[in-house]
């Protein structure tokens, strides 16, 4: 459920008529809705209920930091992948013992940057990085807290470029070598081993995968314990995924996903943490563009709209599905017709439906991208120098514009010509 719903006739960000944001902010543009970000937190937070647990959102997905304030406020915590990420935590307000830094190549000044301000943990990919990990943490003389993150080589059945659990990816190391690693983590100085962390990939409609990567992070615990660590942490990654149509998809409920956690892992007097992206900001977030032309081609007409790959990039590169709509609530009954609805970059990838049933729309209309919240907004470029798509958030009756779009001045005098020229 979210909160994009048409109301007298005309598409509602919770109870802002989009077309008055269209018409303030131009288009295109993101806009998320507060209620949404917030309901779907509480969905996990609920689900873990009884557990001593932390929901930390994995901010890669949507990064505003007025979304990250929205979450913070409600009591998440973050899961940052970059020192980038971690400052913007910070900068929303999130303290550092609410903070887990995941990423499989973080470099020692994203290190630094961490043990400074304040960390939760780390979870470490590699025995090089644990190396190095360690090296930074003693010359600052502190301790790291850390979690290994271990390959469990499930598969995810998702697409191949979300997919993280298996052995071939560049993910964590092997499960069956976790022994003598944390037994290195063990030896090294200036490192805490605290817990076990995984993490299998993106969009999961399935909670199989999920059952045996976290059979085999209990069995794991067990075998640690026994060899001496102490494991009191588990971080079991996100993934969970979203119906991205309205029709039949129906992936499994945060409830019925913490129920299963409860079930495989609840038993091991663990805290347990874990790093939604997806379900917490994609359907709390739609693109709203605009029908620049209806143009009739050989067989099949195009919508041209104002968006483009730059500003969604997920069609193109996963060939991904979003539901789109037009703002102006179709009347009941009305003939359908076939589009291929695609932007105006310079290249046939730019293309965000083939043969997509739509009600009609014609030019000037707006339509909006459904469950475009997460991994939208932040994959966008200014690629064609289109200006950053602008980011708004709304709070039942008000709005806001949290991230503007640059004018072309500031894009161009972002540039800057060597003297020699
Ligand atoms: N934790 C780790 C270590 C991750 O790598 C990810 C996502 C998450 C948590 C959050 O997963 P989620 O709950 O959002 O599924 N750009 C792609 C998705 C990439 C996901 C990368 N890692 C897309 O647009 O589908």
């Amino acid at each position: 459920m979210d909160h994009f719903l048409y109301n007298d006739g005309a598409l509602h960000a919770e109870d802002v008529p989009v077309a008055e944001i269209a018409a303030q902010v131009g288009t295109p543009f993101y806009c998320y809705s507060t209620a949404t970000l917030t309901r779907h937190f509480r969905l996990f937070d609920e689900a873990l209920d009884g557990l001593p647990h932390l929901v930390c959102y994995a901010m890669k997905a949507a990064s505003n930091l007025a979304i990250l304030k929205t979450l913070a406020n409600v009591g998440a915590g973050m899961d940052v992948v970059s020192g980038g990420e971690y400052l913007r935590a910070k900068a929303a307000g999130v303290p550092g013992e609410r903070i887990v830094f995941s990423g499989v190549g973080k470099t020692r000044d994203e290190m630094r940057l961490a043990l400074e301000g304040g960390i939760r943990q780390f979870n470490v990919e590699s025995e090089p990085e644990m190396q190095a990990l360690s090296e930074v943490a003693t010359a600052m003389g502190v301790e790291a807290p850390i979690t290994v993150r271990v390959n469990p080589d499930v598969d995810a059945k998702t697409h191949a470029k979300i997919a993280t659990g298996k052995s071939e990816n560049k993910f964590g190391i092997p499960i069956a070598r976790a022994r003598e690693v944390y037994a290195l983590a063990a030896a090294l100085p200036g490192l805490k081993v605290i817990g076990i962390d995984v993490h299998i990939g993106s969009q999961l409609t399935d909670l199989a995968p999920f059952r045996l990567a976290y059979e085999k992070v209990a069995e794991l615990t067990e075998m640690l314990r026994a060899d001496g660590h102490e494991i009191s942490r588990l971080d079991l990654g996100g993934g969970l995924g979203i119906p991205y149509t309205r029709s039949n998809e129906a992936p499994p409920l945060p409830v019925e996903y913490g129920a299963l956690i409860k079930e495989t892992v609840g038993h091991l007097g663990c805290e347990v943490e874990i790093e939604p992206g997806r379900l917490v900001a994609g359907n709390a977030g739609i693109l709203v563009t605009r029908v620049i032309y209806v143009k009739s081609g050989e067989g099949r007409d195009f919508l041209i709209l104002d968006g483009a790959m730059n500003d969604l990039i997920r069609p193109a590169m996963y060939d991904a599905y979003h539901d789109i709509i037009p703002v102006l609530e179709p009347s009941p009954g009305v003939e359908q017709a076939k589009f291929d609805i695609v932007g105006p970059v310079c290249e046939s990838g730019d293309t965000f439906a083939k043969e997509r049933v739509m009600p009609p729309v014609a030019a000037g209309d707006l339509v909006a991208f459904r469950s475009a919240g997460a991994y939208g907004a932040v994959m966008a470029s200014e690629y064609n120098t289109r200006p950053l798509v602008p980011e708004v958030l709304v709070n039942e009756h008000q709005f806001a514009v949290i991230r503007p779009r640059p004018t072309f001045d500031e894009m161009i005098n972002r540039d800057t010509i060597p003297e020699w020229l």
